[in-house]
């Protein structure tokens, strides 16, 4: 079977994953409508490409926070990667670091931060942290990923509590016992209680607020970037905390449903940032011209999630290399088409909204 865009493996995903883990990645909170807009309106979204632009070499390479990057297309953070390959984060890593872009591995990882950095030493890594209520216990992973040359942290602030996914609540999704989040191995031993994706319930700090940014700066050297952000004012507070980067992100629709799709959002965080620090979006990127059209209303990168999922279904890293060399060469082709040679030829003049 030849799989040439990234619904494909989408298709191959749900195929052939057990249905409790195809729930659990498709899944979005109550109706879905969030997770559904997020690719939606990127359909509402036209190009105005420029023609004799001589395209005869595009250059697809950029930086973020200062490391280069052969695309701006980046992994962005999902839990329990071995639920889709049995090496799950392995293979992400990997794949991330052979395709020349960067992966943020996530807290809720079912490999260890130690294992991930082994996979692809050379690889560019950041973390995606969420506060425990065991505040020593988030110390210790920060200085744990620290030595490991991660170099950011990417804190995800839209989950004080886990938004309500209707499917992994009637599948009552539960970790496989041969599977754990390893990130926490030995820190729950002997708890009983109820779980929630691999953790006991109310692991998470509801209480965190933004005067818990200073408390991470002053535990840190490593750049922050919050996760999350879908307001002007939220983001002017970020820059306000020193943060060096935000993503515009409503956790693929897994929150609270009914938020704009981030597409919507990110003009006005970009316009309340000028260009202060980095910002960069996720969810619902499909094609080469979705991040085209991010690229032009003001993303300095795209992250994408479930796509990375459904590769990892197919065949482990490989699968992730390729939804990665499809969606890059897609936007390679993207940008010629449209009249662009390189990145900083992308700009708010090559989109248009259409009322569809
Ligand atoms: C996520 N996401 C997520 N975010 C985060 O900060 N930490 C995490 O552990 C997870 N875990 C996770 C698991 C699964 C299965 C999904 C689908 C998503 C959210 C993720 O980082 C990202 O915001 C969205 O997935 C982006 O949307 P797309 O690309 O999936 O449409």
């Amino acid at each position: 079977m030849s799989l040439i865009c990234l619904s494909d493996f989408e298709a191959y995903a749900k195929e052939h994953l057990p249905k409790a883990t195809w729930d659990f990645i498709t899944a979005g909170a109550d109706d879905c409508f969030t997770r559904d807009d997020n690719i939606l309106a990127y359909r509402r979204i036209r190009l105005r490409p420029r023609m004799l632009c001589d395209v005869s070499v595009i250059d697809t390479s950029t930086t973020v926070l200062g490391k280069e990057i052969a695309f701006p297309i980046g992994i962005a953070p999902t839990g329990l990667h071995c639920l889709a390959w049995p090496d799950g984060e392995l293979s992400t890593s990997r794949a991330s670091d052979a395709m020349n872009t960067c992966y943020i591995a996530s807290s809720y990882s079912t490999s260890s931060a130690e294992e991930i950095t082994a996979a692809a030493p050379n690889g560019l890594r950041w973390f995606q942290l969420y506060i425990f209520r065991n505040r020593k216990l988030s110390e210790q992973l920060v200085h744990r990923v620290e030595a490991l040359d991660y170099k950011a942290l990417v804190l995800t602030i839209d989950l004080p509590y886990t938004g309500k996914r209707r499917d992994d609540i009637r599948n009552n999704f539960r970790l496989p016992k041969y599977l754990t989040i390893k990130n926490f191995e030995g820190a729950f031993e002997g708890y009983d209680g109820p779980e929630e994706y691999g953790a006991p319930i109310n692991t998470l700090d509801p209480s965190l607020s933004w005067k818990d940014i200073y408390w991470l700066k002053n535990l840190t050297r490593l750049p922050i970037i919050v996760k999350g952000v879908l307001t002007k004012e939220d983001a002017e507070l970020a820059v306000e905390h020193g943060v060096q980067g935000i993503i515009v992100s409503n956790h693929g629709g897994r929150q609270l449903d009914g938020v704009p799709a981030t597409i919507d959002a990110l003009s006005e965080i970009v316009n309340a940032v000028q260009g202060r620090v980095e910002v960069y979006v996720d969810g619902g990127i499909r094609t080469g011209s979705d991040v085209l059209k991010a690229l032009a209303l003001g993303a300095r990168c795209v992250f994408i999630g479930r796509p990375i999922l459904w590769g990892l279904a197919y065949q482990g890293e490989e699968g992730v290399q390729k939804i990665l060399q499809i969606l890059h060469d897609e936007f390679r082709l993207s940008m010629a088409l449209a009249g662009c040679k390189n990145i900083s030829e992308i700009n708010r003049n090559l989109v248009q909204f259409s009322k569809l």
